[in-house]
């Protein structure tokens, strides 16, 4: 029988994750037994594929309702939230009703927040889409969008009820997709597992032609990683910091390239700039900054943002990442390959002086960008 894992978030209730081809029937056991209404909330390039796929599933089970938003991470704003609202009150729903978020991230972000606030609060199941919503997005219950002042600087903490990582979805991915999702998997390996990093250039081929008999393994490690870090720390007072690692420069990099440069790619080359940070610190051995590097570019991951991107404007950006305090910059560093700095007076972060991410910011744009 395949394998359920479990995430057991302190404080709040504990909900399953199913990963596996062929898997989507399983919603149905997955719903709450007082769900009268299924909304399914997806973007306007998934909901052709798979939201009468969903439908059909639950039909027997619930009413149901599909909702469409525009896709595309400059979408995930107050305006697409608002519309979605809209439609969900023109429906009648009540808190018998739950979200079925199904997409990439963006539509996983934006299906949960709205579900965090919708009647004060209902019950949501993430039906993740893309490599990246499946191995990052869907676990862990963040939500939320962004303003034209940065990334995800509104949203809420609001734990899934189920996920259901249905690996047949993946197949119709853009192959340009897949790379957002293998920087979340080398980001996951890069916190906790030195050997998933291995195993992540071994599978590489494997991942791209999205073999779903070879793909669950990876998935299904990276997926471990997360799970076991939000259980821990499902609001992000402490641990969970460090899955914000590659992400204060990713998050400036989108930023700076006005979305025009995906998450996942943004985070890859955050990545190797706050490895170098790191290196620059005495935190990583260049022996481990050079293997990080090498298996980003083996992955055909960027090293560097484009320099394209002044590192005077990418440093400003970061200052609005959601980690800073009292003005300092804080940062979740990698101090080996699988192994993240352990808590300081920050916690989970290390405070580092703007010298320190322009040298680096400008040291990876210069040799690898
Ligand atoms: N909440 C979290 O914990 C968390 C974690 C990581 C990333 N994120 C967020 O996730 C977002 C990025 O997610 P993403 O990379 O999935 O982007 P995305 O949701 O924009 O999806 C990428 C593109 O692929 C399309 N797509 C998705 N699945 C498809 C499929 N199976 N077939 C065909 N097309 C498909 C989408 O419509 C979109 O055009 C960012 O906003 C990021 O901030 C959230």
């Amino acid at each position: 029988m395949r394998k359920i894992l479990n995430v057991r978030p302190a404080g709040s209730r504990n909900y399953q994750v199913r990963i596996g081809p062929d898997i989507l029937h399983e919603l149905i056991r997955v719903l709450p037994l007082e769900c009268a209404t299924v909304c399914i909330i997806s973007d306007d390039n998934v909901a052709p594929l798979y939201a009468e796929k969903v439908k059909a599933v639950v039909k027997e089970r619930a009413e149901v309702e599909i909702i469409t938003f525009p896709a595309g991470e400059a979408n995930k704003n107050r305006m697409t939230k608002e519309q979605i609202e809209d439609k969900l009150l023109a429906a009648n729903l009540r808190r018998d009703c739950t979200v079925v978020a199904l997409g990439g991230g963006v539509a996983l972000d934006m299906a949960g927040f709205v579900a965090s606030t919708f009647l004060r609060g209902v019950p949501w199941i993430t039906l993740p889409t893309s490599l990246l919503a499946a191995v990052d997005a869907s676990i862990g219950g963040k939500t939320g969008l962004n303003t034209t002042q940065g990334k995800n600087l509104i949203g809420a903490f609001h734990q899934p009820y189920a996920v259901l990582i249905n690996l047949d979805f993946l197949t119709s991915l853009p192959a340009e997709e897949i790379d957002n999702g293998l920087a979340e998997m080398v980001k996951h390996a890069v916190i906790a597992d030195a050997d998933h990093l291995n195993e992540l250039v071994e599978a590489a081929g494997e991942i791209r032609s999205l073999n779903l008999k070879t793909l669950e393994r990876p998935v299904r490690r990276s997926v471990e990683i997360k799970a076991k870090i939000v259980s821990m720390d499902p609001g992000e007072r402490n641990l969970r910091q460090v899955l914000n690692c590659g992400h204060t420069i990713g998050h400036a990099i989108e930023l700076v390239s006005q979305y025009r440069i995906k998450h996942g790619l943004a985070v890859a080359a955050g990545l190797s700039v706050e490895a170098g940070i790191a290196n620059q610190l005495g935190l990583l051995s260049t022996r481990e900054l050079e293997r990080l590097r090498e298996v980003l570019r083996n992955l055909s991951l960027p090293l560097a943002p484009p320099d394209i991107l002044d590192p005077a404007i990418l440093l400003e950006a970061t200052r609005t990442d959601k980690k800073n305090r009292l003005r300092k910059n804080l940062y979740s560093l990698p101090v080996g390959l699988g192994k993240m700095i352990s808590a300081g007076p920050d916690g989970y972060v290390h405070q580092v002086d703007d010298e320190v991410v322009l040298a680096a910011l400008e040291e990876t744009q210069e040799s690898l960008a």
